[in-house]
């Protein structure tokens, strides 16, 4: 969701900076890559880090890493000795994230796995504490079946750009998958009754999934 510029100003002024290498890490992806829009950003970065940081979990597993910003957010906050995972198919941007998370100085708690998130998936023998879906979006509800059985009991998953842009009010054409997708993704949460589930109206929606 689009927030008032002076608004958004205001709450990054008011905000923790963002960290160094995490801003080089932002203006690079702006400058050199096609899609720079997918990444997280420094005010759902913080808010990804510190949701990390109350829940301090052992294994974390992202699905789309892009530049690697979300991974270092969401690993600071991991409790000492945990790991994270985090899956891309793009190889490209595998080695770019690569040299970022080198420079993190969290590097030796993040495992960055290159393929289809879906195949990789059901390889790992991990319980996860928290889980980041931010892959495809017309693939939401796969990640969600393959990653369910691989949390832990009181576990959670945040699932990015739920709002799509606000698409989701609308009836969307029969090629859109993407919107398609994630109002199927967002029906299906609701419905679960294995899940507790809220959506914070945080850039384009984070829903927040508590396993029950
Ligand atoms: C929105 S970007 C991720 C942004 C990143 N989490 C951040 O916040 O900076 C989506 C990424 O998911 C990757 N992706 C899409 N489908 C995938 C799949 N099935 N398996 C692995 N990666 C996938 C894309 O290559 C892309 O880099």
């Amino acid at each position: 969701m689009k927030l008032d510029e002076g608004l958004e100003k205001y709450i990054l002024d008011h905000s923790s900076q963002e960290d160094p290498v995490l801003a080089e890490l932002n203006r690079e992806t702006w400058v050199k890559t096609v899609h720079p829009q997918m990444i997280a950003g420094h005010l759902q970065g913080k808010v990804l880090e510190m949701i990390s940081y109350m829940i301090r979990p052992e294994r974390i597993l992202e699905i789309g890493t892009f530049t690697g910003y979300s991974s270092i957010c969401l690993a600071k906050g991991l409790a000492k000795g945990g790991l994270l995972y985090t899956i891309d198919r793009d190889d490209e941007i595998t080695e770019f994230a690569t040299t970022y998370i080198n420079k993190s100085g969290n590097a030796d708690q993040i495992n960055l796995l290159c393929g289809d998130a879906r195949e990789i998936i059901p390889g790992l023998d991990e319980t996860f504490d928290l889980v980041f879906l931010d892959g495809e979006k017309d693939e939401y509800l796969d990640y969600y079946q393959l990653v369910f059985p691989k949390l832990r009991a009181g576990g959670f998953i945040l699932a990015d750009n739920v709002l799509w842009g606000g698409k989701v009010l609308e009836v969307p054409d029969s090629g859109d998958h993407f919107t398609r997708g994630i109002m199927a993704f967002n029906a299906e949460i609701r419905k679960d009754p294995m899940v507790e589930t809220v959506i914070l109206p945080i850039r384009d929606g984070i829903t927040v999934i508590r396993k029950k």
